[in-house]
């Protein structure tokens, strides 16, 4: 069995915070921590073992039962197969999601780390190329879900019934030379769409937006569902946690801290100087000199630049985003589930600032945002303050450029 193990995967996280009385604890790993005898250095995500394992199970995609399941399915090989099939058949929870644009170069690993999610019984992979192979590809993986395909326009409304968490990478990614905003016309219609397809057939379901620019898919998006009647702004989310993933990591290695302690939370929007890094709110408390402070801001809001130089155009971020991607996915579904303990960054609607979508962590519930979390933006520095009130007007105008777009649309039809 344990050469059967090898290199056994289980992800986890620091995706929860405790939150007590008004003020934000220190961050709670919750992620599953997995001993064996040639363990890696532990990090804040994936943590391969190259031994025989055993789990104490937190809470994440491996959850509590299910890792201890895989315990037992280790100690004792008589009853392995009956423990084995009973985790693999029947996952932790029942969550249906689906994946739309599945195919493509976040869609792929993002839909191989929902697959290992004990919370989903059922993944619906939606693309207009074929995702039948992909499909094919992961549904080998001996992880509870049930993988189904969806190809082409005729197709979508069914990829999306009955589902729970819609996650939207669908789009073109971004080439060398181009802003985000060179990708509006493209996804904007893509994400219009997309919604109006959502609303048709799952209105309950969480929306997590991925397709750039965000600042402006998302205004777009819940101007679909209005004309729609099917608004929930408690359930639209643009997907920022690459920010916060991205400033965690650089936070960690430039302080030499352990990644799995540090939270850096990160406001504004999702594209160059309006991700705004609260460098100064970082759990641990830790201190930055102002050179740091200036060196850190601006590669966490370089950071998908980075990526997109080296990758020579061949795309943009796809690993790292699926990444965070399913951290955001495994969040709504444990809230989903009833983890009254599941705190977030995101793009959402808003009434922190003046504006009428931010980026700031959100408390998440059974019915999507119960509360915006107003700390983080209390108690600013100099640095911070000022980054705020220059980010906002080019942030207004992205939200404002999403809702006339949607609107002009609305109209035209
Ligand atoms: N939010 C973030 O932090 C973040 C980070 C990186 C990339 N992105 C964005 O994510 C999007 C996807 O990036 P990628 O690298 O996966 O691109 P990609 O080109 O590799 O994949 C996009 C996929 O979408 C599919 N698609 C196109 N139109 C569609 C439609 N109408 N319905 C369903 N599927 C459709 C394509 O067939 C393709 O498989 C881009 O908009 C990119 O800018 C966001």
């Amino acid at each position: 069995m344990a050469s059967t193990l090898a290199a056994t995967l289980s992800i986890g996280s620091t995706l929860s915070f405790g939150h007590k009385s008004g003020s934000l604890a220190q961050p709670k790993p919750v992620g599953v921590r997995l001993t064996s005898h040639a363990s890696l250095a532990s990090f804040s995500g994936l943590k391969a073992t190259t031994s025989s394992v055993s789990c104490e199970a937190g809470s994440s995609f491996l959850g509590k039962e299910s890792g201890v399941a895989l315990q037992r399915s280790v100690a004792n090989k008589a009853q392995k197969q009956s423990q084995r099939l009973q985790y693999h058949l029947q996952p932790r929870a029942s969550f249906k999601v689906a994946i739309l644009g599945a195919a493509g170069g976040i869609g792929q690993p993002l839909s191989l780390l929902i697959k290992m999610s004990p919370l989903v019984s059922a993944l619906h992979l939606y693309d207009i190329a074929n995702v039948k192979g992909v499909a094919a590809d992961l549904s080998h993986c001996n992880t509870p879900s049930q993988v189904l395909d969806f190809t082409g326009a005729s197709e979508l409304p069914n990829s999306l019934k009955g589902v729970n968490v819609v996650v939207i990478p669908a789009g073109a990614s971004r080439k060398p030379g181009m802003t985000r905003d060179d990708l509006f016309n493209i996804n904007a219609n893509i994400v219009m769409n997309s919604v109006e397809a959502i609303a048709d057939n799952c209105p309950d379901a969480f929306i997590h937006i991925i397709s750039n620019p965000v600042n402006s898919t998302v205004p777009i998006a819940a101007e679909v569902l209005k004309q729609k009647g099917v608004y929930d702004p408690k359930k639209l989310f643009g997907v920022t946690t690459l920010d916060v993933v991205r400033a965690n990591t650089f936070v960690a290695q430039k302080k030499n801290l352990k990644l799995i302690d540090v939270d850096v939370p990160v406001i504004g929007g999702h594209a160059g100087i309006m991700i705004l890094p609260l460098l100064s709110k970082t759990r641990p408390s830790v201190s930055f000199t102002d050179e740091e402070v200036e060196e850190l801001t601006v590669r966490i809001q370089n950071a998908g630049t980075e990526v997109v130089e080296a990758k020579a155009g061949a795309g943009s971020a796809t690993l790292s985003m699926a990444y965070a991607a399913a951290r955001f996915v495994e969040s709504s579904l444990r809230a989903l589930d009833g983890d009254g303990d599941v705190y977030e960054c995101s793009f959402v609607q808003s009434d922190l600032t003046e504006l009428p979508f931010f980026a700031s962590r959100v408390k998440l519930g059974r019915k999507g945002i119960e509360a915006l979390i107003p700390s983080d933006l209390q108690g600013l520095t100099e640095y911070e303050q000022k980054a705020l009130d220059v980010l906002k007007p080019e942030l207004k105008a992205s939200i404002e450029k999403g809702i006339a777009f949607a609107q002009k649309r609305a109209v035209a039809a």
